[in-house]
């Protein structure tokens, strides 16, 4: 029946009596202290699924399943079949197995359990459902037992696993093979792009402790824009008015951000304010960006091949891109000696750039460029560098993940110029955090700060009219 592409029978090995799969490790209890003040933790309760025997009991099937498949399967072959003809190789081996294990499934079981071993076959195994699953942001994985997912900005353990650490380190291989890359012991960790254009980073044993760690942020077809982000609360209108103006004017801009917060969302809601008639060029370690205007020239950065050759840094890029006549240049994060470039170009023609920084205020994201500067080899008096860093910097807007899982922009600051030693700056919006509503949402508001600002007369000479009310806070309620 099977035979195009089933490996002759003296070269499978003989099968194995199914095991049963390792049970997980039972919680270990907290002994109990008395809580002081504190407010009392939830106890979770495991919740007593009435379906979790059959799950469980369905799940071994399929561990059995996938091994003989694999023991049947020509791999070399089946990657010039067709789907059609792959789906119903995988049919015919299961219905021949579940007849040998005298286990019997409905339609429904059977049509997932198919479906599971094709992803396993031709496609990421456990880790594909969550990568079709749009309601979900970022895998980690932290070997092979344990697998979160963000959903809604929050963590929650799944119920997805790998069978063993080999089988996650087969599907590691697997993804890190088809992008050219290698991953094991030598080669501990590796950053890649998924086929999807999800990013992904695996870290393999033994740096790795307790199993390989994945982490996978994925791509998103649809980016959040301006009007998504105004309708989730990420900021107000009154503020997207004034970002409008603020990158329309061609104010660089940096958007400072702890891991997560929405960085490279804003960053490319925001460039939807640039003009279709300007030359952006985009310069990624991984390309996330996904711009709307027509003329736009995509780098990404490459590290060094197994020999330790090819490497191309987003410096390399931002240096070749200054001779490639920009009109802005948008880095997706500035994380090391390119930040020099950045601040150059900034303060020489290419204003209108862009960039993100991992960091958690303002003051902060300044702190970090000094920091970065000083780290690039670069020996200049304290004092020079900040002069640098002010004159680049117009725009500091802060993106924050709250612990509701919010995305917030909890602040957007002008930086104005030096004061003696020290880089003055200004906060024109910032969200005012008023208190918890009892389901853990975090309540508060989006406020001006009252001060004017600093670029208004540069918005209206470019015929931004921000009216006055825009910068008049509201009265406390
Ligand atoms: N305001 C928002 N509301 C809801 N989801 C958001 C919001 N902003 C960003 N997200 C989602 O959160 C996830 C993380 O966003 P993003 O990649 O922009 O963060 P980041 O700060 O650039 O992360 P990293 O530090 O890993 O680069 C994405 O899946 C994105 O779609
Ligand atoms: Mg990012």
């Amino acid at each position: 029946m099977f035979s195009r592409y089933k490996k002759p029978a003296s070269s499978r090995p003989k099968p194995a009596p199914a095991a049963a799969p390792a049970a997980a490790p039972a919680p270990a209890s907290q002994p109990g202290r008395p809580a002081v003040s504190r407010k009392p933790v939830e106890a979770r309760a495991v919740p007593v699924d009435k379906d979790r025997k059959r799950r469980e009991r369905l799940s071994e099937i399929k561990v059995e399943l996938h091994k003989r498949l694999l023991e049947n399967l020509n791999l070399s072959a089946i990657e010039h079949a067709s789907e059609s003809d792959l789906r119903a190789e995988i049919q015919a081996i299961s219905a021949e197995a579940l007849e040998e294990m005298s286990v019997v499934l409905n339609k429904e079981e059977r049509a997932t359990l198919h479906q599971d071993l094709f992803d396993e076959v031709m496609g990421l195994g456990p880790l594909e459902t969550l990568l079709k699953d749009d309601s979900v942001n970022d895998i980690l994985v932290n070997g092979p037992h344990q697998i979160f997912i963000e959903r809604d900005g929050r963590l929650e353990l799944s119920d997805v696993t790998f069978k063993d650490e080999k089988h996650l380190l087969r599907i590691i291989d697997k993804i890190v093979s088809a992008v050219g890359r290698r991953v094991d012991e030598s080669n501990p960790y590796v950053d890649a792009r998924l086929a999807d254009g999800s990013r992904f980073n695996a870290m393999v044993p033994p740096i790795a402790v307790d199993g390989s760690l994945v982490s996978i942020r994925k791509f998103k077809k649809e980016k959040l824009g301006i009007d998504d982000l105004v309708r989730f609360g990420a900021f107000t209108e009154e503020m997207a008015v004034y970002l409008q103006a603020a990158v329309a004017c061609r104010l660089n801009v940096i958007v400072s951000g702890g891991t997560g917060s929405g960085k490279t969302t804003t960053l490319n809601a925001l460039s939807s304010f640039i003009d279709n008639s300007e030359r952006i060029l985009t310069i990624e370690d991984t390309a996330e960006l996904q711009l709307q205007q027509i003329h736009v020239g995509r780098m990404e950065s490459r590290p060094a091949n197994v020999e330790g050759k090819g490497a191309v840094s987003q410096r390399d890029c931002l240096r070749n891109a200054l001779r490639m006549r920009p009109d802005r240049i948008i880095v997706g994060e500035t994380r090391g000696e390119e930040v020099i470039d950045m601040l150059q170009a900034m303060n020489t023609g290419h204003d209108g750039s862009m960039t993100t920084i991992h960091a958690n205020s303002a003051r902060d994201a300044v702190s970090r460029l000094e920091n970065m500067i000083a780290m690039a080899g670069i020996e200049m008096p304290l004092k020079a560098v900040r002069s640098q860093i002010a004159s680049a910097v117009n725009l500091i807007v802060q993106a924050s993940r709250l612990q509701d899982g919010s995305r917030r922009m909890v602040s957007i600051t002008e930086v104005t110029g030096m004061e003696g030693e020290v880089i003055s700056m200004q906060e024109v919006f910032r969200f005012e955090r008023t208190g918890v509503a009892p389901d853990g949402k975090i309540i508060g508001r989006y406020n001006a700060t009252g001060v004017r600002s600093h670029y208004s007369e540069r918005f209206r000479q470019w015929g931004y009219d921000l009216p006055a009310s825009l910068f008049e806070p509201m009265a406390a309620e």
